[in-house]
């Protein structure tokens, strides 16, 4: 099944940002909540869990070839990965709900996304015992991806100017609500629940074949060394931006003529963007509300 993409459409009007069960959402997530709750999982299920910006597509993309690389070639050139992954709690007029598009996968096993902070996954996932692969990017580069983002995807917020965005960050005023309360959330999760992996941008940054190892050793696969070459080299940010099936740029709702989805692809890019003082002030805060020393990022590699 489709996402139904065959008539042009014009871009709905942006979302805007309302308070969920106590966390930042617009109704293009919520509006299909009662199916989203009821969705119905099965145990081989893979469920991928970020908050926004935090390297989805690129984990998406390495688990679809993992599974599917060998035995659909045709999968890689004609589907793109917003299609094969299915966006579980996207819900825009016009488009192909992520729960019917997740309903109708004929693939085996199922690779879902999700954007949603722990607690409102829904509890099939928990019951069935689903394997959750969970992707964290530091703070910095995170609202940095995120501020650009907000720029081309025509649903979200006007993200205004930077240092606005910033503070409404550090805030936890954004779509899919705090960065802080996210990554907690599901490091705490992953104490209790044995079937999640958590990792973290910057160490598939660091070295791309040691995650996707990782990965395998969690997943219970063995690539031939030859496919997983294959599979490091596909994924590479340079191979991805220029592969239209990973790159997103037949996804009807982002605006790609001044933007691009496959940005820069790098831990640091926040340089760019903070000022000393941005960066100062950013720093404080962040020590008041990351207090579990065993959740460390890096902001450069
Ligand atoms: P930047 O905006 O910093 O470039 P998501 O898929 O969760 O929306 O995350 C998008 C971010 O991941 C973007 O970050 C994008 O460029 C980056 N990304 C996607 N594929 C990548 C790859 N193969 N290597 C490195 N970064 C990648």
């Amino acid at each position: 099944m489709s996402l139904n993409l065959d008539k042009k459409m014009d871009f709905p009007p942006r979302g805007e940002l309302l308070d969920f069960h106590g966390v930042g959402m617009t109704h293009y997530f919520t509006d299909n909540w009662e199916n989203i709750q009821n969705f119905q999982a099965r145990p081989d299920d893979i469920l991928i869990a970020t908050y926004p910006k935090a390297g989805t597509t690129w984990v998406s993309y390495i688990l679809d070839l993992l599974y599917f690389g060998q035995t659909s070639p045709e999968r890689q050139t004609s589907i793109p990965i917003y299609s094969r992954v299915p966006f579980l709690e996207i819900s825009i007029p016009s488009l192909v709900p992520g729960t019917d598009l997740a309903d109708k996968l004929p693939t085996s096993p199922r690779l879902i996304k999700t954007h949603f902070p722990v607690q409102f996954v829904p509890k099939s996932f928990w019951e069935q015992n689903c394997r959750i692969i969970y992707v964290a990017r530091n703070a910095k580069d995170n609202v940095v991806s995120y501020f650009h983002f907000d720029h081309m995807a025509m649903i979200q917020p006007e993200p205004g100017d930077w240092s606005s965005y910033l503070q409404r960050f550090m805030e936890g005023k954004m779509v899919w609500g705090s960065w802080y309360d996210h990554v907690n959330g599901w490091w705490k999760k992953k104490q209790t629940y044995s079937k999640l992996h958590y990792m973290f941008y910057e160490d598939m940054i660091e070295d791309t074949g040691r995650e996707i190892d990782k990965l395998c050793c969690f997943l219970g696969l063995s690539p031939s060394a030859e496919e997983k070459k294959q599979i490091t080299v596909g994924v590479q940010f340079d191979n991805m931006k220029k592969n239209d099936m990973a790159n997103y740029s037949t996804f009807p709702v982002m605006e790609f003529k001044m933007h691009s989805f496959m940005r820069k692809g790098k831990v640091g890019d926040w340089k760019n963007h903070f000022t000393v003082a941005q960066s100062e002030e950013f720093d404080e805060d962040y020590k008041k509300k990351m207090r579990d020393p065993t959740l460390q990022f890096r902001t450069e590699v």
